[in-house]
């Protein structure tokens, strides 16, 4: 996982604001004094984004997390131009989507971005192939070709041998599929995805987390996840925008975010999470004296990932940072066991590197 500082920034928000009022539309005019909760619902105006700045990098999972009605989904639908901002910038790849015409954003909309909504409507009279398939046919592909990718698509979901049954005919989870396979059937470069499992029960939900782990990986997909559950942002995020009141009060790691959470509130919300499951061995490790041997650990496992390891008699654990390998140690424990999840043959021949060769390798 590369840092994020690393990365190219594919999306960033400016000074975003999203007011819903009578006079919303005179919003621009009011000086900075007028714009606290209190003087603006005096107004009687609800300020569900409240100058909401941030940068995604190309690849990076951003997870949009906060309570109910803290502005989770107007944020989104800002950031995809649902809804209009009633302030700010939205730049995608530096270009402002907010100076965009209808016509090439609509473009924008069916090239680049793929979107899974919290209730996402399927269309009831068409089989699964066919709403998978309907993006396609907007865009003028001929019916077979269509069908053709929405079958690989139903496939990767998970839906094979159900290709010609009605939403009807499907429980919640399969539809929930449906729904994220007809939004990947352009290949979206950027992924936006509001609260797609929130009404699944937890092992559907999880099995649909991994899957969208998965498909995070195949592709370098920039994706947006909004979610109210804090397991689900700690399991899928590179990075976490906290929301209260239509703020963003913090954003970082879920690792910075349970060990320095910013609020009194959030501090009380994580209190309960294990810190082993969010700390990453590449916090926690020092520089090797030579070089080392032994199987690696990725610096990007969490301690609760490789704590069978670290508890198991042996010298210290060599650790490897993504494809461009770095090696470091974690002293006086265990040598690791081989088979460890997410390395890459490359990673392992090229792992002699020392503590801060640079984390360069995108997540491809
Ligand atoms: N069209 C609208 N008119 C007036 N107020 C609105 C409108 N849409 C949203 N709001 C208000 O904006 C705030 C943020 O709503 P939003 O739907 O973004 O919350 P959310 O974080 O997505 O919540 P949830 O987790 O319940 O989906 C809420 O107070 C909501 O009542
Ligand atoms: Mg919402």
């Amino acid at each position: 996982m590369p840092d994020t500082a690393s990365r190219p920034v594919a999306l960033s928000a400016e000074g975003v604001w999203k007011v819903f009022g009578t006079d919303a539309a005179g919003f621009r005019a009011r000086p900075e004094a007028e714009r606290s909760p209190e003087a603006m619902a005096r107004d009687h105006l609800v300020g569900a984004v409240r100058d909401a700045g941030f940068q995604i990098g190309r690849g990076e999972v951003f997870v949009i997390m906060g309570l109910s009605g803290s502005g989770k989904s107007t944020l989104m639908r800002c950031l995809t131009r649902l809804i209009e901002p009633s302030e700010g910038r939205i730049l995608f790849d530096g270009q402002d989507i907010l100076t965009l015409g209808e016509k090439p954003l609509a473009e924008l909309r069916r090239k680049r971005m793929g979107m899974v909504f919290q209730h996402f409507a399927l269309l009831p009279n068409r089989t699964v192939l066919g709403n998978i398939a309907f993006p396609l046919e907007m865009q003028g592909m001929d019916r077979d070709r269509a069908e053709a990718r929405a079958r690989d698509l139903a496939e990767v979901v998970g839906l094979t041998g159900r290709e010609h049954r009605f939403p009807a005919e499907l429980s919640g989870g399969q539809q929930q599929r449906v729904g994220i396979a007809r939004s990947l059937t352009t290949d979206p470069e950027f992924w936006f995805l509001d609260e797609p499992f929130s009404a699944l029960d937890p092992l559907i939900r999880a099995d649909l987390q991994a899957e969208v782990q998965r498909l995070q990986q195949e592709h370098t997909r920039t994706t947006i996840f909004v979610t109210h559950d804090l397991d689900e942002a700690i399991r899928l995020a590179d990075r976490v925008a906290i929301m209260e009141s239509g703020r963003i009060v913090q954003i970082g790691t879920p690792e910075a975010l349970v060990t320095k959470p910013a609020t009194d509130y959030f501090r009380r919300f994580v209190a309960k999470v294990p810190p082993a499951r969010v700390i990453r061995v590449s916090s926690l490790m020092t520089s090797p004296e030579g070089d080392m041997a032994g199987e690696p650990v990725s610096a990007d496992a969490t301690i609760a990932e490789i704590a069978p390891r670290i508890v198991a008699p042996g010298g210290p654990l060599r650790v490897l940072d993504g494809q461009a390998a770095r090696s470091a140690c974690w002293t006086g424990k265990a040598r690791c066991r081989p088979g460890l999840r997410g390395l890459t043959p490359a990673a392992k021949v090229r792992g002699r590197h020392r503590v801060g060769a640079a984390r360069t390798a995108p997540r491809s």
